[in-house]
């Protein structure tokens, strides 16, 4: 078990030491450690079980300070960091030869972000090195959005968990970046695109399969729970599995079905509004895959604003 607190001296004192620290910020927690040193980040991959290839995204605590590991901010993606930094925006930019290689893993363009929670907001500043951080869960598991989650799983494996709270964002990051002169996304998060076209225009999706190079932790299978997640329309997939006499769950977005316990269901939002329900999934997910029941069974929420992002991450969850 780790340590949860809140004391950003203790966590600065473990970072500058070259440890990890599990860090609040508002879409997941973050696996954080020194992005500078290379021991710190190699640390990093060892206690999540990732593989190199899949590069990290640096944590920093401001636009000036991006400019220290980037060699070019073109501006239409300047605009986005001005405009919603700090938030849940990670921008794909040219880095400096100052990154270690192990960070973008050999890739020629650096991932950033500037989170929006005021401890790590804090911590960065007093900090004079950036921090690595990918979601503080082993490779291929559901993120975690609350202190408790990073413990249940990297708690034998780091000294402290930074407590803040449950993440209100509840998604990770959009990821975006360019490609010749078109604004590119390479993951949907907590960043809405409707959002983001307002600022520059239509953007280009890029499937984010586990053929594409340019994103390789994007796989196809990925925060999978354990259990078999099967996706489709509740209705039917309760009546037959009521007949065959499964022992299933169920996560829906906002209605209750007849004829399920009340502890194998979970609602991601009675009132429909899809900010909750991204908000909620995670744990939810997290929840029903340690519950009693063998199967989950979910459905799809609306494809638009944040239900097309939830989506995603219900699909990945669904491949096996
Ligand atoms: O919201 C978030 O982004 C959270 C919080 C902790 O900041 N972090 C997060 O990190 O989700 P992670 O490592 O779980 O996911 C980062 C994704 C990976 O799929 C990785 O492949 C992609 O970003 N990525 C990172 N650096 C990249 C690069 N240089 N080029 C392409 N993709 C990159
Ligand atoms: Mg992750």
């Amino acid at each position: 078990m780790a340590e949860i607190g809140k004391d950003i001296e203790k966590a600065k004192f473990l970072l500058v030491n070259g440890d990890l620290v599990a860090i609040p910020t508002e879409t997941v927690y973050g696996l954080a450690g020194n992005a500078l040193n290379p021991e710190a980040v190699a640390l990093i991959f060892d206690t999540k079980n990732r593989p190199a290839f899949d590069p990290l995204i640096l944590h920093t605590s401001s636009i000036e300070r991006v400019e220290d590991f980037v060699s070019y901010f073109p501006t239409r993606l300047r605009i986005l960091a001005e405009s919603f930094w700090p938030g849940p925006l990670t921008l794909l930019l040219p880095r400096k030869p100052i990154v270690p290689d192990l960070v973008t893993s050999g890739l020629d363009r650096v991932a950033v972000r500037v989170p929006n929670h005021p401890l790590t907001l804090t911590l960065l500043e007093s900090l004079d090195f950036p921090l690595a951080a990918p979601s503080a869960n082993p490779f291929g598991y559901i993120s975690p959005t609350k202190p408790e989650h990073v413990d249940a799983q990297l708690g034998g494996k780091i000294h402290y968990i930074l407590d803040g709270g449950a993440c209100e964002v509840g998604l990770e990051s959009t990821i975006v970046g360019l490609e010749e002169d078109e604004i590119v996304i390479y993951r949907l998060g907590g960043l809405e695109i409707a959002e983001i076209e307002k600022l520059v225009g239509p953007v280009k999706i890029k499937d984010h399969s586990s053929s594409n190079p340019q994103a390789p932790g994007l796989l196809e299978s990925h925060y999978a729970p354990r259990k078999p997640f099967i996706l489709g329309d509740l209705k039917l997939l309760i009546k037959e599995n009521l007949e065959k006499k499964t022992d299933f769950s169920v996560l829906s977005f906002s209605d209750f079905f007849a004829g399920v316990s009340f502890n194998n269901h979970i609602a991601l939002s009675p009132k429909r509004n899809l900010h909750e329900a991204a908000k909620n999934l995670f744990s939810a997910m997290r929840k029903l895959d340690e519950g009693s029941a063998s199967v989950i069974l979910a459905e799809l929420l609306p494809e638009e604003g944040l239900g097309r992002a939830i989506n995603d991450r219900l699909r990945r969850a669904a491949v096996k």
